[in-house]
């Protein structure tokens, strides 16, 4: 997945260089969803003429880049602007300077588009536009669109009346496959068309005074004839676009009280983190969206009109800060993220646990419990660390309600063509909300007519808009490409859906007393265990910073917590790192342990204590010296054993803290590593590609 982001100045004076470090600032932003090469383009001097910065690496390279270009006169004003940015995360071409975003159309960069997605008939495209004299530059798919946008405008010449708008809409009806983009032309100056279909686009507004209404109409019109297909699959001659009868737009919005065009800024971006600090004022665009910028006047068009499709788009407030995406006083977002887990798990429990009634009220789902409830089977459906949360809480789930429960991977769930019938609940959790395994699992769902509901972290997500009902984690943004807060916050999140679906059976009163007693002490806890840190770090230097593996083995509640403490140690600190189910220990992982190699064994108190205790022993048996992660006060641990004593509470919330010492030791061997601790080599935070 990569980073888009546009800024727009109308009557609103700006030098070159503070567009360029909007530009800049808006990808740091966005640098956690990709970042092995940056660009962005800006306009020249002279009319017509678009300036191009790219640059292999983080962003701060693109900014060195541009700070050496002292031929280009950063002083220069613009009262009306549009220069659009990319931080990328490569699919298609090896991080270059040529595979990098924005690409053009030719080389006098009549038309540019920055893209987050993957254009799947790319291969057609290029063939037919390289047959049409059209030469491509790098090995990406999205230079196909900037061609496609090119040849469209060729095959219009002298069609005076052909708007950015028709010709992005002549480009969308030729792409398949998943994105967001957002064009610029030397044809249509001060004006920007962007576009999603299955990635994520935002729109940020900055007006000095109050905008007028609260919504944008939608304006729907389409082109008319289909394209002759010549060779399988590739379009040979691209319709003769024909402009369709636009209803004029009563999109108020945007004119000052007398009418007329206003100051105003639009900041387009993939995520909020990137807006936030220039304006809370949002709106979100569906997917098949088309939303063209000109004379300061925002306009959302469609192909057509969609049944269920709302025909406005209301503006919106943010509600997240900037202080939540900036790292104060941390070094790192993943050492913050991991230290705001006492406030984070408080915020997804705010206003939905009421600890004195003992009640779980949990808005988004009231009126499907009944289904939920009679369903045949509930399927959590997830990828990385959402996986692991659906994991460390289907026990429960299972205890709590009586009904079946499986967890899939969701991309092979996708695979495997999973039966899902009418009766069946399929949950999605996702922290970003947008990853495109988890995205399409779910369309594979509703497509049979099975309740889908979603569990994420990202308000206005596909996930989130696309379910029928869900709940929001309220874990804040997460940067850091390794997800902690937000692993915690979607464990509660299902421990809390289990807890309310079970309520209609009195023989679990207590059980769910017990729970909520343990969510209620859980931010104690957690500090608790945070208070550990300076120990856990020796513990890194000390003993496993030169080990070049590492086990970690659980059993029950636990066995997730492995997994996902192997995952964050694998992803930041490129340790390689095993979780095992204890159980399985004698069927063949038992080889691997020996006088040399690290285990870490989860010995907290539970039903499964004895069972976790022969598993102690099988590894001494064989020469290991396990680290034991245990609960404080439990004596039963030889004194000799390097332990990590963690507090006890409910069995099935135990994961929530055990959880925490493995995400702190895999911080701390990654910065022991030296390495990128919040963007860590060839991840994105969620991979919108399939
Ligand atoms: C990966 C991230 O890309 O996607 C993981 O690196 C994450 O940290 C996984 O767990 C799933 O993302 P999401 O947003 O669907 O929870």
């Amino acid at each position: 997945m990569c980073g888009i982001f546009a800024y727009l100045n109308y009557l609103t004076a700006v030098d070159r260089q503070s567009i360029a470090d909007i530009l800049t600032q808006g990808l740091k932003r966005l640098e956690y969803r990709g970042y092995d090469s940056a660009g962005l383009a800006i306009d020249g001097d002279s009319d017509g003429e678009v300036l191009i910065f790219k640059e292999v690496g983080k962003v701060a390279s693109l900014q060195k880049l541009i700070q050496e270009q002292n031929t280009i006169d950063w002083t220069k004003t613009f009262t009306s602007h549009c220069g659009m940015a990319h931080t990328r995360w490569a699919t298609h071409g090896q991080p270059s300077r040529i595979n990098s975003h924005p690409h053009r159309s030719d080389t006098k960069n009549e038309f540019t588009v920055v893209h987050n997605g993957i254009i799947t008939n790319y291969r057609e495209l290029r063939l037919v536009l390289e047959k049409k004299g059209y030469t491509f530059e790098s090995e990406t798919d999205t230079e196909a669109i900037a061609k496609l946008a090119k040849y469209i405008w060729d095959s219009q010449k002298g069609n005076k009346t052909l708007t950015f708008t028709d010709l992005v809409k002549g480009v969308v009806k030729e792409l398949e496959g998943a994105f967001a983009m957002i064009f610029k032309s030397v044809h249509f100056p001060n004006e920007i068309v962007a576009t999603r279909r299955g990635s994520p686009l935002l729109i940020g507004v900055k007006t000095p005074k109050k905008l007028k209404v609260d919504f944008v109409d939608v304006e729907f019109g389409g082109i008319a004839e289909e394209i002759p297909a010549e060779v399988e699959g590739a379009p040979t001659t691209f319709s003769s676009l024909e402009v369709p009868k636009l209803r004029r737009s009563e999109s108020r919005a945007f004119l000052s009280e007398d009418g007329l065009p206003q100051q105003i800024e639009y900041f387009l971006a993939s995520d909020p983190s990137a807006v936030v600090e220039h304006t809370k004022t949002v709106l979100y665009l569906l997917d098949d969206d088309i939303a063209n910028i000109r004379e300061g006047e925002l306009r959302i068009h469609r192909l057509r009109r969609d049944d269920g499709i709302s025909s406005i788009r209301s503006i919106q407030t943010l509600e997240i800060e900037l202080a939540e995406i900036m790292k104060g006083s941390f070094d790192h977002f993943m050492q913050k993220e991991i230290y705001e887990q006492p406030e984070s798990v408080v915020n997804t429990m705010r206003g939905r646990v009421n600890f004195d009634t003992h009640k779980v009220t949990l808005g988004g789902l009231k009126t499907y419990l009944p289904t939920i409830r009679r369903c045949r089977r509930i399927v959590f459906i997830a990828c990385g660390t959402s996986y692991h949360s659906a994991l460390a809480t289907r026990a429960i789930f299972e205890e709590l309600t009586e009904i079946p429960v499986s967890t899939e991977l969701a991309s092979d769930f996708l695979d495997r063509k999973t039966p899902i019938f009418r009766d069946d609940v399929c949950v999605f959790i996702s922290q970003s909300g947008e990853t495109a395994d988890t995205i399409l699992a779910m369309r594979y769902c509703l497509e049979r007519g099975a309740l889908c509901v979603g569990v994420t972290n990202t308000v206005g997500s596909s996930i989130s808009r696309e379910s029928h009902c869900g709940v929001h984690i309220n874990a804040g943004p997460e940067i850091g490409v390794a997800s902690t807060k937000a692993y915690t916050s979607q464990f509660i999140a299902l421990v809390m859906i289990a807890i309310q679906l079970s309520e209609d059976r009195t023989s679990m009163t207590d059980r769910r007393n017990e729970i909520i007693d343990g969510l209620h002490a859980l931010p104690g806890h957690i500090k608790e265990v945070l208070a550990i840190d300076q120990e856990l770090q020796r513990l890194a230097r000390d003993v496993l910073h030169k080990e070049k593996s590492l086990l970690i083995m659980g059993r029950g509640f636990q066995h997730a917590t492995c997994l996902e403490g192997a995952l964050k140690i694998k992803e930041v600190s490129y340790m390689h790192s095993e979780g095992i189910l204890a159980g399985e220990l004698k069927h063949g992982p038992l080889a691997l342990v020996d006088e040399n190699m690290p285990v870490i064994l989860i010995m907290t108190r539970d039903s499964l204590y004895p069972k976790v205790r022969s598993a102690l022993e099988q590894v001494t048996a064989r020469k290991g010296q396990p680290i034991i992660i245990c609960n404080k006060g439990d004596d039963a641990i030889n004194a000799e054993s390097k332990t990590i004593r963690i507090p006890q509470t409910v069995d099935c919330l135990q994961g929530l803290l055990t959880i925490v010492p493995l995400q702190l030791l895999s911080y701390h061997l990654a910065c022991l590593a030296g390495v990128d601790v919040d963007f860590p080599r060839n991840l994105a935070k969620s991979v919108t590609v399939e």
